[in-house]
C-alpha cells in the first residue's frame, strides 16, 4: 500500500549508518561506535538521587497521566533555570515535552505551511531539516565560520525571502560544537526582528562548555519572538527517559503560537510523570555531577582534536561545546564524505557519520565523531583513523 511522499523523504544519518555497522560486525569485525551522541551509552549515568526520585515517584503511585503542559513544580524549576540564563518568564511559558525532538516537531508543525522556508545553521542536527520537510517546508542552510564560531550574517541576509518564517539556532551546535557569542546572538535577533521571523534556539548542550563562557539567547532576547528548546538528555544524562521542554519568551508576537501549540500537547496527552519527578530532582539536587562530566569529556576533546590535526589530509577546529568533532577531509583521495565514512568502517571498524548527513551544502567533505567513549577507546580509534588516512 502507498505511503506519503513526506515520510519517504525523512532521513537520520546518525542512526541510518548503524545498519552498515551491523553488517560489518556480522563479518566478525569489532566496531568502535563513534556515531551516537548519547553519554549514557558510554557509561555516564544520572546520579543516584535522580534515579531514586524516579523510583520513589513510581512507588508513591505517581503512575497516571500528568497535566499536558507538565508538572507545575518542574515547570517552575525550568523557568528558574532559563531565567538564570537571561529570559524573564514563569512556569506558564514552559511546556514539558518528550525530549527536544517532540518539542521541535510541535514548534515546526505549528508555524510551517507548504513552501515556507526555515533558515538552519549549516551544518546542523538532521531532525531540523527533516521536520521542516515533513511539514511541507523548505530547509535553507546558512553559512557559519567554523574557525571563528560566527554566523555569516551577510549570507543569512541574502537567503531571507518573502517565504522565510523562522531562523533556527543550535548553540552549542551539533555536529560542530560551535557556540555563538553574545554579539552574534544580538545580530541574529536584530535581523530576525527586521524580517518578522521566529527565532528557535536549541540549547540542549548549554552546560557542556569548555573554554569560553556560554551565553544563552535569553540574554539578548528582549521581547523578541524567541522559542528556546532544551532538555535533559545531554547535560542531565537522562537520554533514555525522554524529557525536554519548550520555553516561550514573553513576546506579543508569540501570542498565537502560545494559544494553539498547547493543543498539540493535549492530543498527545502527556509526558511520563515519574520521569518528570526525576527531572525535577536533577535541577534541584546537587549539580556537581555536571562539572565532573564536563571535566572528563574536556580531556577527551583535547586528545581527539590534537590527534586529528596531526593526521595527513585532516583538519579540525577546536569545538567549544557539546561532545562532537567535525573534521574536514582536506583532499579528495577518498571520494565523497559518505565513501570516506563507509571505507573507514569497512576497513578499520570505526563508525563515524558522514558530514553531508548534517546538510549537504556545508556538511559535505566532513565527518562527525563523538568523543564520549573512554580515552583508551578514543586513542585506539584515532590510531585506526590515522592508519586509514595515511
Ligand atoms: C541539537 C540537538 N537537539 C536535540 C537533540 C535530541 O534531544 P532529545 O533527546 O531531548 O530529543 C539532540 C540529540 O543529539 C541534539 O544534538
Amino acid at each position: 500500500m502507498k505511503v506519503s511522499k513526506k515520510v519517504t523523504g525523512v532521513e537520520y544519518a546518525i542512526r541510518d549508518i548503524v545498519l552498515a555497522a551491523k553488517k560489518v560486525e556480522q563479518k566478525g569485525m569489532k566496531v568502535d561506535y563513534l556515531n551516537i551522541g548519547d553519554p549514557v551509552q558510554f557509561g555516564f549515568q544520572p546520579p543516584d538521587n535522580v534515579k531514586q526520585a524516579l523510583i520513589d515517584a513510581v512507588n508513591k503511585g505517581e503512575n497516571y497521566y500528568s497535566a499536558s503542559e507538565g508538572l507545575l513544580e518542574l515547570r517552575e524549576e525550568i523557568a528558574k533555570k532559563e531565567n538564570a540564563k537571561g529570559l524573564s518568564i514563569s512556569a506558564e511559558e514552559i511546556l514539558v515535552t518528550n525530549g527536544v525532538s517532540e518539542g521541535l516537531d510541535m514548534v515546526i508543525s505549528s508555524i510551517i505551511e507548504e513552501g515556507d522556508e526555515v533558515l538552519l545553521p549549516g551544518p546542523s542536527y538532521p531532525p531540523y531539516a527533516s521536520y521542516v520537510r515533513l511539514h511541507g517546508g523548505v530547509p535553507v542552510e546558512f553559512a557559519v565560520d567554523l574557525n571563528n564560531s560566527t554566523p555569516d550574517i551577510d549570507d543569512i541576509k541574502s537567503k531571507i525571502t518573502s517565504k522565510t518564517v523562522a531562523i533556527c539556532l543550535i548553540s552549542p551546535n551539533n555536529p560542530t560544537g560551535v557556540v555563538f557569542n553574545e554579539n552574534s546572538l544580538k545580530e541574529l535577533v536584530e535581523l530576525a526582528n527586521q524580517h518578522n521571523l521566529y527565532i528557535i534556539c536549541d540549547e540542549i548542550y548549554d552546560q557542556i562548555i569548555f573554554d569560553e563562557k556560554f551565553v544563552g539567547i535569553g540574554k539578548v532576547a528582549g521581547d523578541s519572538p524567541v522559542i528556546v528548546l532544551n532538555g535533559f538528555s545531554k547535560v542531565h544524562l537522562m537520554s533514555g527517559w525522554r524529557i525536554g521542554y519548550i520555553a516561550f519568551n514573553q513576546s506579543p508576537q508569540l501570542e498565537a503560537i502560545r494559544e494553539h501549540l498547547p493543543k498539540l500537547a493535549r492530543v498527545r496527552i502527556a509526558t511520563s510523570l515519574p520521569v518528570q519527578y526525576a527531572a525535577l530532582e536533577s535541577l534541584r539536587g546537587p549539580q556537581d555531577y555536571i562539572s565532573h562530566f564536563v571535566t572528563e569529556i574536556k580531556k577527551h576533546r583535547d586528545l581527539v582534536i590534537k590527534r586529528l590535526n596531526e593526521m595527513p589530509g585532516i583538519s579540525c577546529p577546536n569545538p567549544n561545546g557539546a561532545f562532537y568533532a567535525f573534521p574536514k577531509i582536506e583532499d579528495n583521495r577518498f571520494g565523497t564524505d559518505k565513501e570516506f565514512v563507509t571505507k573507514l568502517l569497512e576497513t578499520k571498524g570505526v563508525l563515524t557519520v558522514h558530514g553531508s548527513g548534517f546538510g549537504k551544502q556545508y556538511g559535505s567533505g566532513h565527518f562527525r565523531l563523538v568523543y564520549l567513549p573512554s580515552l583508551e577507546i578514543l586513542d585506539s580509534a584515532m590510531n585506526k583513523i590515522e592508519d586509514f588516512v595515511s
